[in-house]
């Protein structure tokens, strides 16, 4: 990705989109940071900025950051993905990345996953994107809990995929940059069937053994 890659959450004011956008910002990047509402992208933006002790964050409307930003990260609960997609498809175009961290877990009597005929959530967006639009997955095994904690370090691994190898390795070379995270390329995104899985998993560890941080590290690699 290019040095001026501009990095941007879509309606990143939620726990997962403040964590990314504050790791990829204690890593020295400049990110914007999107809302429906631009007064909760501003305050949102100066709050982690006030955490970070320096203007890193860019609080700015949704419409705005998709028109500007080469790398955006869809950091919606799922059930929006449809109107957030409805919104901005036609705006998308084939120099931008989405980068989905969506998880389609819904929490009716315990999480479940959504019945998803695509098999993933993943494969959900991409069936409802341009063809032109390169689609990444990522982040989606990170609990945002953590994330948003700065001062804990990750000391995990996340997975990445995408059927477009080139948005991988672009989207590879900025979330690097995290401290802590080593990424682990899972291949095609139909790996999400198993990814969003294995998110539901350690939502079910964190609830049964009443911890908040469960995430993943694979053994048998040889640049552990
Ligand atoms: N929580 C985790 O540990 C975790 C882990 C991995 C992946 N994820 C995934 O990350 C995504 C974000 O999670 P989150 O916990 O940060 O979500 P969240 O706080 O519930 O929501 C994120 C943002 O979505 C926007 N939003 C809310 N209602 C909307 C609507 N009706 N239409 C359009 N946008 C709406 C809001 O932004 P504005 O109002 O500012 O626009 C909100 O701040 C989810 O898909 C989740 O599955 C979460």
């Amino acid at each position: 990705m290019k040095q001026e890659c501009k990095i941007g959450m879509i309606s990143g004011t939620g726990t997962e989109g403040q964590g990314i956008a504050l790791r990829l910002a204690a890593a020295g990047l400049q990110i914007a940071l999107g809302s429906r509402s631009l007064e909760r992208a501003q305050q949102v933006a100066g709050e982690l900025n006030r955490q970070l002790g320096q203007e890193r964050v860019a609080g700015v409307d949704n419409r705005t950051l998709v028109a500007n930003s080469d790398l955006l990260f869809l950091t919606v609960p799922f059930v929006h993905v449809d109107s957030v997609l409805q919104q901005y498809r036609d705006q998308f175009s084939s120099n931008q990345i989405l980068v989905d961290v969506t998880v389609p877990v819904v929490f009716d009597k315990g999480p479940r996953l959504l019945d998803l005929g695509e098999g993933s959530g993943a494969e959900y967006i991409r069936g409802r994107l341009p063809d032109r639009v390169p689609l990444v997955a990522a982040f989606k095994t990170l609990p945002a809990h953590l994330l948003v904690k700065r001062d804990i370090g990750l000391e995990c691994d996340d997975f990445i995929s995408s059927d477009s190898v080139e948005a991988k390795e672009h989207t590879l070379e900025v979330v690097s940059k995290i401290p802590g995270l080593r990424w682990i390329d899972a291949g095609p995104l139909r790996a999400c069937r198993a990814l969003e899985a294995m998110t539901l998993l350690a939502v079910m560890i964190n609830r049964r053994y009443k911890i908040k941080f469960a995430r993943y590290r694979v053994l048998g690699l040889e640049h552990e």
